[in-house]
């Protein structure tokens, strides 16, 4: 079958739906691909590079629409443009059917199958194919750099000959997607960040990026994520208060905010009061991801930049994403061409729709005449529903027995271990010598000890592992170079063996560690 991407129609929209390396990917699930002319120039994608990649490129939208069987597309289509699609196509692109409703019975009335990529649920195997993360976390990238365009100093402080300049301060509000990559910006820049989110559980993943959580002295601060599938729930009106309160706090004292803040299905809560804006400094910069919604902020004007009486500017722009048009095609194109692997099992290029797949029965919308919206919830909890929900299921007596049977099984493991490694170590000693034997032993039972001491170590604690591992290594090392000398040439190749195995060991260990250490670095 055939997939074409159409150029966007909206104005403004430099994004893209297919991409030549997108294309090479779809080729091999046995797709021809097809593009309009001149669909990725605002993305910096010219029919040449689509042309390179075997994809044919099509003069007009109505030519691509008649040709394609499936279209992708970025943002939802147009009345108009739905009117003039020929019937029983597919389509693949940004829908909103909660809040399109017209659109949707229009889909429908052509018998198209729809499915909407803001529909994909946020489950562990869908997260190749979450064009809202991808799209929020250019968006939370974007708004740093958009706040440090409206800003007139350094993020991060100087010492210089002509004087010293302070870090700006940045508070991001809302740490989800676009949140938590508007925080991983600013800190990379250098600026002093503080962070608030309603969920808590939030805390570690903020402070791990080098960024400040923004405590409040309240006994339920905790609303549960876990209860709303991984987001939040709306915040008690006392609650809303401290929040508040802290933020008249900070006001005066930050240079940049940059509010995220949403509950899924409402308009944004309103976090920047005017009260708020009139407190910060002139020259210093709001950026309201929210303003699609509604706005976090009282003084957002949406699509717009505005500045407010005492100098504060405040930009409300709702296409971030479009702004970093290259990267966000990039990602969304990967984005769709994960969905039609899903949708492709038999790599034949000819789609399948699976009512069974909780991805594709979540994103469907419209299918063989019929609204498919809303869908039933996923079989498969949220993400970060998943280890709460088992503990707050579990009483005490059933954590215990299930502890107990891990126990068991664990001692039951152990026990067919020693049994078998005893037995072949007696059929070894029937053979060997009596001082080979003595070390043979040795050697199993390090085996053995180490590794189940190496298994049982935490994942955090991997990095100072890593770092005894290498001081061993070094022992090694020493140890085969007083053998290398040696007249058996048995000997000397083991000891040259053990020097080549202790030295990756040890290069790759200081190469593992020293990126692990950058991921936590402060700039
Ligand atoms: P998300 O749902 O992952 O994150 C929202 C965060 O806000 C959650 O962590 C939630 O706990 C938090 N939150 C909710 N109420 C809060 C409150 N009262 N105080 C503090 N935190 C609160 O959403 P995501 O994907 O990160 O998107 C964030 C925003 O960015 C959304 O409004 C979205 O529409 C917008 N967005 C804007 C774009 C643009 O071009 N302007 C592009 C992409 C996303």
């Amino acid at each position: 079958m055939k997939i074409g991407a159409p150029r966007e129609t909206e104005p403004g929209e430099a994004r893209v739906a297919l991409t030549p390396e997108s294309a090479g990917r779809l080729q091999k699930l046995g797709y021809e691909c097809l593009v309009e002319s001149g669909a990725g120039a605002a993305a910096s994608i010219s029919d040449d590079a689509y042309k390179a990649a075997g994809v044919k490129v099509v003069k007009t939208a109505a030519a691509l629409w008649k040709e394609a069987d499936i279209i992708v597309k970025v943002r939802a289509p147009g009345l108009d443009e739905v009117k003039k699609a020929p019937e029983g196509k597919t389509l693949i692109s940004f829908v909103w059917p909660a809040q399109n409703e017209d659109l949707l019975a229009k889909l429908n009335d052509k018998r198209m199958t729809v499915l909407a990529m803001d529909m994909v649920p946020r489950i562990s195997r869908a997260q190749k194919m979450d064009a809202l993360s991808s799209m929020a976390n250019i968006a939370g990238y974007r708004a740093v750099i958009e706040a440090g365009n409206n800003f007139g100093r350094f993020f991060t402080g100087q010492v210089t000959a002509a004087g010293k300049v302070p870090p700006a301060k940045v508070l991001v509000v809302g740490a989800g997607v676009a949140g938590l990559a508007a925080i991983g910006t600013s800190v990379a820049l250098g600026a002093i960040t503080y962070a608030f989110d309603v969920r808590p559980e939030v805390a570690e993943q903020i402070e791990s990026m080098g960024a400040e959580f923004v405590y409040l002295d309240f006994e339920e601060e905790q609303t549960d994520g876990a209860e709303t599938g991984g987001y939040a729930k709306p915040s008690s009106p006392e609650f809303r208060e401290k929040q508040l309160a802290k933020f008249r706090e900070l006001a005066p004292e930050v240079d940049i905010v940059i509010t995220t803040a949403l509950i899924p299905g409402r308009p944004a809560p309103k976090l920047w009061l005017e009260d708020m804006v009139k407190a910060m400094k002139p020259g210093s910069v709001v950026v309201d991801l929210a303003a699609e919604r509604g706005g976090n902020c009282d003084l957002t004007v949406p699509n717009e930049k505005v500045v407010s009486e005492n100098g504060v500017t405040i930009v409300g722009y709702t296409d971030f994403p479009s702004r970093m048009a290259t990267q966000s095609s990039n990602l969304y194109a990967t984005n769709i061409r994960h969905m039609m692997d899903d949708l492709t099992p038999k790599k034949d290029g000819v789609p399948f729709v699976n009512m069974e797949d909780d991805v594709i029965r979540g994103a469907l919308v419209c299918h063989e005449g019929a609204i498919t919206f809303p869908p039933p919830p996923p079989k498969v909890k949220a993400i970060a529903a998943q280890p709460k929900k088992r503990e707050a299921e579990e009483t005490p007596e059933q954590k215990a027995a299930r502890e107990a049977a891990q126990l068991k099984a664990s001692l039951d493991r152990t026990a067919k271990l020693l049994a078998v490694g005893g037995g072949l170590l007696l059929l070894v000693g029937t053979v060997a010598p009596a001082s080979f034997m003595q070390h043979f032993i040795v050697f199993v039972l390090s085996c053995f000890v180490g590794f189940h001491v190496i298994w049982g170590v935490a994942h955090s604690l991997h990095t100072p592992l890593m770092a005894i591992t290498n001081a061993i290594s070094s022992i090694i090392i020493v140890g085969a170079l007083l053998q290398i000398g040696s007249s058996d040439s048995m000997v000397t190749n083991l000891a040259a063996f053990s020097i080549l195995i202790a030295a990756v060991n040890i290069f790759g260990g200081f190469l593992v560690t020293r990126r692990m250490l950058a991921m936590f670095q402060k700039s």
